[in-house]
């Protein structure tokens, strides 16, 4: 088994990992050395991504990759870095194998094995996307564009939305997501859908959307199959994205009623 690191400048470590992700969606073990950030990935050579691909996605902030050997203990490591996180005192994420909350306590328990797909619910993005999910009424319809695991789908069935509706364009993740919902013994409906084939995006009054800048300004340039949606909460973005992001959708009558911040990323909820 092989260990491969990529250490990078911290300055640029949240934008690489943004890339890593696309490249590595079941996520990468992360190492803070200070003024670098060690992104390690690991698996037999055949199972990594090719190190040119590596290298662009760490651009200009690489400053060294190194490979070794390891022992056979990768399985538990690998595990070690899917930490559960409870968000807003409500939801409890966490990976199957780890401890279920306590029922009393009255946390939701959302427990995603993320095997090929993006979404642990520890990356920053998707807690945005969880806390604005909490704040909102959890009524009717929802569709998550991009569900990756499921996490998302997932955590909104539990809180009251129905039908829930994921679409993505990875096989592993429309099988991930259906999984998940199995699992955690709700209903989500999958399909796979390119939100890049062309036309309109489906959605729902409720509709989530966890991609990034030039994803979402398409889906804002495609519109909507049927019925703008009433709420729509976006995540994926850069702090110097976002009032271009939410500009996009004003023709589509909404406007922004929240916005925040985690590390460097940031989730807007947008509402008609
Ligand atoms: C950042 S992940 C979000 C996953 C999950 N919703 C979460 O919040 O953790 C983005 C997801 O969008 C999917 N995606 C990327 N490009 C897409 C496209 N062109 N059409 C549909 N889905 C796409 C990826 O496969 C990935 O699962």
């Amino acid at each position: 088994m092989i260990r491969l690191a990529l250490r990078v400048a911290t300055a640029d470590a949240e934008l690489v990992l943004a890339e890593l992700l696309e490249l590595v969606p079941a996520g990468v073990e992360e190492v803070d050395l200070g003024d670098r950030v060690e992104y390690a990935l690991y698996g037999a050579q055949s199972e990594l991504p090719p190190l040119p691909a590596l290298r662009a996605a760490a651009g200009d902030a690489l400053v060294d990759i190194a490979t070794s050997e390891i022992a056979d203990d990768w399985a538990s490591r690998w595990r070690s870095f899917h930490e559960p996180v409870t968000i807003g005192g409500r939801l409890h994420v966490r990976a199957p194998w780890h401890d279920r909350p306590d029922r009393a306590a009255g946390v939701l328990d959302v427990a995603i094995d993320p095997a090929q797909a993006f979404g642990t619910g520890a990356h920053a993005t998707t807690r945005l996307c969880l806390q604005a999910l909490l704040e909102l009424d959890p009524q009717g319809p929802l569709v998550d564009v991009g569900c990756g695991s499921g996490v998302l789908a997932i955590a909104a069935c539990k809180l009251g939305w129905e039908p829930v509706v994921g679409y993505d364009h990875e096989v592993e993740s429309v099988a991930a997501t259906r999984d998940n919902a199995a699992a955690n013994g709700v209903a989500v409906t999958t399909a796979e859908l390119d939100l890049l084939a062309g036309g309109p995006v489906p959605c729902a009054p409720t509709t989530v959307a966890n991609l990034m800048r030039p994803l979402l300004l398409h889906i804002a340039a495609a519109g909507f199959a049927g019925e703008s949606p009433r709420t729509l909460v976006l995540s994926g973005l850069l702090a110097h994205e976002a009032d271009e992001v939410a500009a996009a959708f004003a023709p589509h009558g909404l406007r922004e009623r929240d916005r925040r911040h985690g590390n460097e990323w940031i989730a807007l909820t947008l509402v008609a």
